[in-house]
């Protein structure tokens, strides 16, 4: 399995790169591409690691390259948030950035899996796909947008408050991934019962826990261990799956004929990606009532990011 990793020398790229060449099945290979021109020097550095996982970087104009026979693109490349800023203000700086990368993948390898990270992750897994259709390379079983993060988190606080290991905590997390679109089925949560005021404190705190981050860092960027660790986990279930296991993901994809159908829940993914999305499962009131508030944002962000992929440059 060759895995491509863009943006590889960032703050969620190193960290994402040395999970995956600690975790990546024997005889995978790492492919690691950042416009940083040390990005050569992280990929000796991972090297030196004894793991079966070869490693090598790429620079500048070598993006394709970079891609050459890639089953799965990871793309964390891009500018985080700073402190009072929304994921979709990142719009203008991360639109382009993830259009290009992409555009080089569908030259590429047009037939790989691509997981986004890359916020607005909402509008940036619409670009992704509205690049690959204008290069005939679409397959909307390949393209992903990460909101394993949402989950991971979700996993953790639940545990905290439910008094258990977070091994034994499994929440889905349905919507998109910002703010009031991220939206965690606690009424749900196997083997775990909440009170319903436990349930509307955590909520909002899942929500708003990227700008926990943005804040406790106070201007030096957004989270990138806890984001490393939840595509690391994406990366490694898509890698299963591509190889033959099913394995079920909470990701963001497109889920129906209807090419503005972006939503985030349980998938199952197989050897061609999205095998199949089964139902949901029953929504409380509370539930109900934040997924009706979500759609209108979630609509209008799949949207900016479809017309900023078709529009003319
Ligand atoms: C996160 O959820 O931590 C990431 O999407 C980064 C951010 O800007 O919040």
């Amino acid at each position: 399995m060759k895995v491509s990793v863009l943006g590889a020398a960032g703050g969620i790229g190193q960290p994402l790169s040395l999970l995956l060449k600690l975790q990546l099945p024997a005889g995978s290979e790492l492919s690691l591409y950042d416009v940083a021109p040390f990005t050569p020097g992280v990929a000796v550095d991972l090297s030196h690691i004894p793991t079966d996982v070869k490693v090598a970087g790429f620079v500048g104009d070598d993006l394709e390259a970079a891609m050459q026979g890639a089953e799965i693109v990871v793309i964390p490349a891009g500018v985080p948030r700073k402190p009072g800023m929304t994921r979709d203000d990142l719009f203008n700086m991360n639109a382009g950035i993830v259009k290009k990368l992409v555009g080089a993948g569908a030259r590429a390898c047009p037939n790989a899996c691509f997981a986004i990270v890359t916020n607005p992750v909402n509008s940036t897994v619409p670009i992704a796909a509205e690049t690959l259709k204008a290069a005939g390379v679409h397959d909307r079983r390949k393209v992903f947008g990460v909101t394993t993060l949402d989950v991971i988190r979700a996993n953790t606080f639940v545990a905290e408050i439910a008094g258990k290991s977070t091994a034994d905590v499994d929440v889905n997390v349905i919507g998109g991934h910002s703010g009031v679109t991220i939206l965690p089925l606690l009424s749900s949560v196997p083997g775990v019962r909440l009170e319903q005021a436990d349930i509307e404190k955590l909520t909002p705190r899942i929500q708003e826990a990227g700008t926990e981050v943005v804040e406790a860092k106070a201007g030096a960027g957004s989270a990138t261990l806890s984001m490393a660790q939840a595509a690391t986990r994406f990366t490694l279930s898509l890698v299963s799956a591509l190889g033959g296991k099913s394995v079920t993901e909470c990701c963001y994809v497109q889920t129906g004929d209807d090419p503005t159908s972006y939503f985030a829940q349980p998938v199952v993914l197989g050897k061609n990606g999205v095998e199949s999305i089964p139902e949901l499962p029953a929504l409380s009131d509370y539930e109900q009532k934040l997924l009706g508030e979500l759609r209108g944002v979630l609509d209008g962000n799949i949207s900016k990011g479809i017309e900023f992929a078709n529009a003319e440059e």
